[in-house]
């Protein structure tokens, strides 16, 4: 006899994870020989330009008695703290001076080094790699070598549009990323008369499959029932229109959408800036309607508009959470975030034995659920 459902109860703990690329901010933020202050997962950094435009990413700490780097002074190349002018290498933030040392002293000031980060510019944002923690002292030890580059949005021919968008919400990371990933929200969160309704609900088919680290909505026709993708197959003039959606550790939504030779490719990441806080970043690259005047306009306006309701649903979320409320995830429709949370915890649980992360689908899945 199959099992009873129950809801599982779950409270996130919203823990952060170390040991990945996030996107601190859009790069157009920053320009040379300036310096920007960041957070990211609860730790202040300072963020800035070399003289030749190349970004750094620094603790934003003075190694010697803690004053924030972003008070110093800058030249493009190095960086002095306004508290005794200790210098800093911006890349790789070893120190390069110590004024107050006398020509007898011999302390080794190269061995001392400012906490910098692997730090990367790619699709209108500076990607900043966050290394697990080091032992203390940290004030001594050279930047960390991240495993792989930052991520990139997918393109799929070399004439294309790019845009982002960015929305602040006052919830954990763990509340925005299975927000994200919630295929039940849409007809009441994204209501709108182009899109979707209550009335449209019907019931949903959908395949999943385990991928490194993450997890796939198999390449599948999206829902006939809204009115972008009878457009766009009209536009198009394809037969068949796939969409792919992946999930990735730690924080990775990529959405990959083609129609013959148009494509449509989205990476969406909700980076924690601290335990009660994340944002949202979308940027999207895309060939479709390319010289058809206002649609990528209109593609932003929608998006937006996307982005800002789900925005506004965390925010009226957040005070609901203020009080430690028990929650649950019931099934199809928490399954996403479910595979999160166990994913989250085989990762770290790899990591602290140092053997391989055990993935915690067996194998492809179907999923059901009304949306
Ligand atoms: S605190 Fe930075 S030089 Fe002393
Ligand atoms: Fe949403």
């Amino acid at each position: 006899m199959p099992e009873l459902d129950s809801p599982q109860r779950q409270s996130p703990d919203s823990l952060m994870l170390t040991g990945f690329w996030y996107r601190a901010l859009p790069a157009d933020r920053i320009q040379r020989n300036q310096l920007h202050k960041a957070t990211l997962l609860e730790i202040p950094l300072v963020i800035g330009r070399d003289r030749v435009g190349q970004p750094f990413a620094l603790r934003d700490s003075c190694p010697h008695r803690g004053m924030p780097l972003n008070c110093g002074r800058f030249d493009g190349e190095n960086l002095e703290c306004g508290y005794h002018g200790w210098q800093f290498d911006v890349h790789n933030g070893q120190c390069q001076l110590i004024p107050s040392l006398t020509a007898d002293q011999n302390l080794k000031v190269d061995r001392i080094y400012a906490g910098s980060c692997a730090c990367e510019e790619q699709d209108s944002f500076i990607w900043v790699f966050v290394p697990d923690p080091g032992p203390p002292g940290a004030g001594v030890a050279p930047p960390v070598e991240p495993p792989d580059p930052a991520p990139q949005v997918e393109k799929f021919s070399s004439k294309y549009k790019l845009a982002y968008l960015e929305a602040e919400m006052p919830v954990s990371i763990d509340h925005g990323i299975i927000g994200l990933m919630d295929p039940a929200h849409g007809p009441f969160v994204h209501q709108a008369w182009w899109w979707r309704s209550q009335h449209s609900i019907h019931e949903k088919k959908k395949n999943f499959e385990p991928i490194p680290n993450g997890f796939r909505m198999s390449a599948h026709t999206p829902s006939s029932n809204s009115a972008p993708y009878k457009l766009l197959r009209l536009y198009a003039d394809a037969d068949s229109i796939s969409t792919t959606i992946d999930f990735v550790l730690p924080n990775i939504r990529t959405e990959i959408i083609r129609a013959g030779k148009y494509w449509f490719s989205s990476l969406t990441t909700v980076t924690p800036i601290t335990r009660n806080h994340c944002r949202i970043d979308v940027v999207a690259a895309w060939n479709l309607f390319r010289w058809v005047p206002f649609v990528p306009a209109a593609l932003k306006f929608v998006f937006a508009k996307f982005v800002e309701q789900d925005r506004r649903t965390m925010e009226l979320q957040a005070e609901g959470l203020k009080h430690n409320p028990h929650l649950m995830l019931i099934d199809d429709a928490d399954r996403p975030a479910k595979w999160y949370f166990q994913l989250k915890a085989a990762h770290l649980e790899a990591k602290r034995t140092g053997t391989e992360m055990k993935h915690p689908m067996p194998g492809p899945v179907t999923l059901k659920w009304r949306s």
